[in-house]
């Protein structure tokens, strides 16, 4: 039986099953790590966002043991009634302290730490300046702030200046970025945004998500990476990429994080971090503090796939982290690629329109510590055979 109020729901489900955009979710029965088990099949992984394998690491699985004999398990509360505990505080000192930051909050994840953050700096009457490539967090932020929006031409910050000087008559300005663009694994031009910021007075802010545990030295993030300690006044960060856990941070001035504690929505109306979270968070810190050798292991691997696949004659774009696009062209093409790649027993997302645009389809492959160079050889091997039966390279 049809039912009328939700019929229009089906259509919409109908329509995007008809032009090939509606998401087959994989379901993992493994663990995270190099190779996953994913709907039932054992596959070589290049998909997940763990880039130092510390979503199943030892350590951090253990610290959340014992925090929750402990602890106990969920905070039962906001942070600004009773779900604050003294992790909570731990995991922001050492966060901050391994950013080189002065102060620094935690939130449920990165979406809502942008959601919390941007609202908190600017609202009605006042005007944000966002990278028009800017991930959907921080556009919903954005949008939620009521203040105008203006978007200026990707990593460019000679448009960003022209777009601030035809705009006048707002109050407060804010101007947005993300660090690492995650569709093509290129960097924001964070030092001439902050050059503009600091000479025009405005506050800027940068969304590090993919730098976080990425970028700087052994993984301290773009502001490290740049060297722009004290000049970039609010960075966001997620704890559920590189750090393998879930949860947002936001790291930068003291005021900027004492007024988040007081005016950050999601700190105030939703829950806190679980504790098994926080705690293999601040396990995550400990880690990253005794050695470079994960984030090392990473680039270099990246290194070696991008360099690999480059020999074979792909086009891998314009990234410079270890976030590598397959360049493809169109979205059926994109989506025969890593179906075929699935087959073959290689497990690398199609990325199409309307998260890339029209004619840039690719395959995001997203490197890891986790693999060894048997691992990585084994992946060109697959591109190269999959590439060549598809009329990629030759
Ligand atoms: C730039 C950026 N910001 C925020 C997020 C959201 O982070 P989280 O998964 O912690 O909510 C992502 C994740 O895709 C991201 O790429």
């Amino acid at each position: 039986m049809t039912d009328t109020k939700t019929a229009w729901i089906a259509e919409e489900i109908a329509s995007l099953q008809d032009q090939g955009l509606f998401t087959h979710i994989r379901t993992l029965g493994s663990p995270q790590g190099a190779w996953l088990v994913v709907d039932g099949k054992r596959v070589l992984n290049f998909s997940s966002n763990n880039y130092l394998g510390l979503a199943n690491h030892p350590r951090l699985v253990e610290a959340a043991k014992q925090a929750m004999d402990t602890h106990g398990v969920g905070p039962a509360a906001v942070r600004t009634i009773a779900g604050t505990m003294d992790l909570h505080l731990e995991l922001e000192q050492r966060l901050a302290a391994f950013k080189g930051a002065e102060a620094a909050v935690t939130f449920q994840s990165g979406f809502t730490a942008n959601l919390a953050t941007i609202p908190a700096l600017v609202g009605k009457g006042d005007v944000i300046f966002s990278d028009e490539l800017n991930h959907a967090s921080i556009i919903d932020g954005c949008r939620l702030s009521r203040a105008e929006i203006v978007r200026f031409r990707h990593a460019d910050p000679d448009d960003l200046r022209q777009q601030i000087a035809a705009t006048s008559d707002y109050g407060r300005r804010l101007i947005i970025t993300d660090g690492v663009f995650s569709m093509d694994g290129d960097i924001a031009p964070l030092p001439a945004l902050a050059d503009i910021a600091e000479a025009l007075g405005i506050l800027l802010m940068v969304d590090d998500a993919h730098g976080e545990g990425v970028l700087g030295n052994g993984g301290r993030g773009i502001v490290d990476h740049f060297d722009l300690h004290g000049k970039v006044d609010v960075e966001i960060g997620t704890l559920s990429k590189a750090f393998g856990v879930v949860g947002g941070v936001v790291a930068g001035k003291q005021t900027i994080v004492d007024w988040l504690r007081q005016r950050g929505r999601p700190f105030l109306f939703s829950s806190a971090m679980t504790v098994p979270d926080v705690a293999a968070c601040i396990a995550a810190v400990d880690v990253l503090e005794e050695s470079t050798e994960l984030v090392d292991r990473l680039w270099s691997n990246a290194a070696y796939f991008k360099r690999g696949m480059n020999d074979l004659g792909f086009d891998t774009g314009e990234s410079q982290t270890p976030i590598v696009p397959v360049m493809l062209g169109e979205a059926p093409l994109a989506q025969r690629f890593s179906k075929r790649l699935f087959e073959e027993g290689l497990f690398a997302m199609a990325i199409g329109f309307p998260t890339v645009p029209h004619g840039k389809a690719r395959i995001r492959v997203m490197n890891s510590a986790t693999h060894t160079h048997e691992d990585l050889d084994q992946a060109l091997e697959i591109f190269a055979k999959v590439g060549r039966e598809l009329g990629v390279i030759a």
